[in-house]
């Protein structure tokens, strides 16, 4: 098959390389869902280029975003059967499947990048990724996108500002339970059907970083922005089992060296760019950004507490300790 140009600037490469031929060619279809241009979207592009370069093109990772491929119900799905190969969701969309993967749920403790780093390269982040062979799924690293904020269509920034406000989360038991404590009704959805239902009025805010509400356009209709870092969002970079078996030592070498290579890249680029989309939202004149004051930080982080003694007894105490010693 010979590929067109298309949307995505490595299916190019694809072609060319059809072209001259290469028997021993591998393609490897990696999905997500957000915008190319955020955290996740900009490293799936240059982990293909690595790639690329690295197996002297021998190697094509043709990377599908938007969810145009797989929304957040179904990737999961589809590397499972095979159908991609690589996906990197946040882990709070792999909690249903491994509740000790909610340590990253837990809001307020990790509160720095470098708290951050520490996290999602140390024995904790070996652990979970570990964990996911318990899902014949071949973990291979974590990449990040920061920290999450509010965003709503009326300010936010007193615990009590939350009641009664329908509040759109990821798939996750702990981030539920954390919009309860607060007294709003949480709403797990796809990332792909948010902007619908914020638009339609269905949800009056959502937590995510800034990346996703600049380049998914949340802040036009939800104005109000709260700088809260009440939360991580983290993503875990996964592969087919199978797939990955399949592979030998030298190819398995060369995507371990391209994500190793780059990791240092893709946090300082998480920061870049939440730090650069954050700018661009002060200067548009219809939101508001507002920052989460010590006091107030103090009533949210009381309200929720009761989270990390219900994760540290019924879910892992083990994890849980992990992460304290972690982050200091
Ligand atoms: C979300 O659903 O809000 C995020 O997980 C999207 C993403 O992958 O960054």
């Amino acid at each position: 098959i010979a590929y067109q140009q298309g949307a995505f600037s490595n299916e190019k490469i694809a072609y060319d390389d059809e072209q001259v031929g290469l028997d021993d060619q591998i393609v490897i279809h990696f999905s997500h869902v957000v915008a190319e241009n955020t955290p996740k979207g900009m490293a799936a592009k240059k982990f293909a280029e690595l790639v690329e370069e690295k197996s002297g093109g021998r190697i094509i990772v043709k990377v599908f975003p938007d969810g145009i491929l797989h929304s957040d119900y179904d990737e999961l799905e589809a590397l499972l059967d095979n159908e991609v190969q690589m996906i990197a969701p946040t882990t709070s969309k792999m909690t249903s499947r491994l509740p000790s993967w909610q340590v990253l749920d837990l809001p307020f403790l990790i509160e720095t990048n470098e708290e951050l780093k520490a996290v999602l390269t140390g024995d904790l982040s070996e652990a979970l990724l570990e964990d996911l062979s318990k899902l014949h799924i071949k973990g291979l690293t974590f990449w990040s996108n920061g920290f999450k904020q509010i965003s709503s269509n009326s300010p936010i920034v007193r615990a009590e500002d939350f009641r009664g406000k329908r509040v759109r989360t990821m798939d996750s038991g702990i981030i539920s339970q954390q919009f309860e404590y607060l007294h709003a009704d949480p709403v797990p959805l796809n990332f792909d059907d948010v902007y619908y239902e914020i638009q339609n009025h269905l949800i009056d805010a959502q937590e995510n970083t800034i990346s996703n509400i600049y380049s998914k356009k949340f802040y036009t209709m939800e104005n109000y922005i709260t700088l809260s870092n009440h939360g991580i969002m983290a993503y875990a970079v996964m592969m087919n089992e199978e797939f990955w078996n399949s592979l030998t030592e030298k190819d398995q070498q060369i995507i371990l060296e391209a994500l190793e290579e780059m990791q240092g890249w893709q946090f300082a680029l998480a920061e870049k760019v939440n730090e650069e989309y954050l700018r661009k939202l002060s200067n548009e004149p219809d939101v508001k950004i507002m920052k989460l004051d010590e006091e107030n930080k103090r009533q949210w982080k009381k309200a929720v507490s009761p989270l990390y003694e219900s994760y540290n007894k019924k879910i892992n105490g083990n994890y849980f300790k992990m992460l304290l010693e972690e982050i200091g």
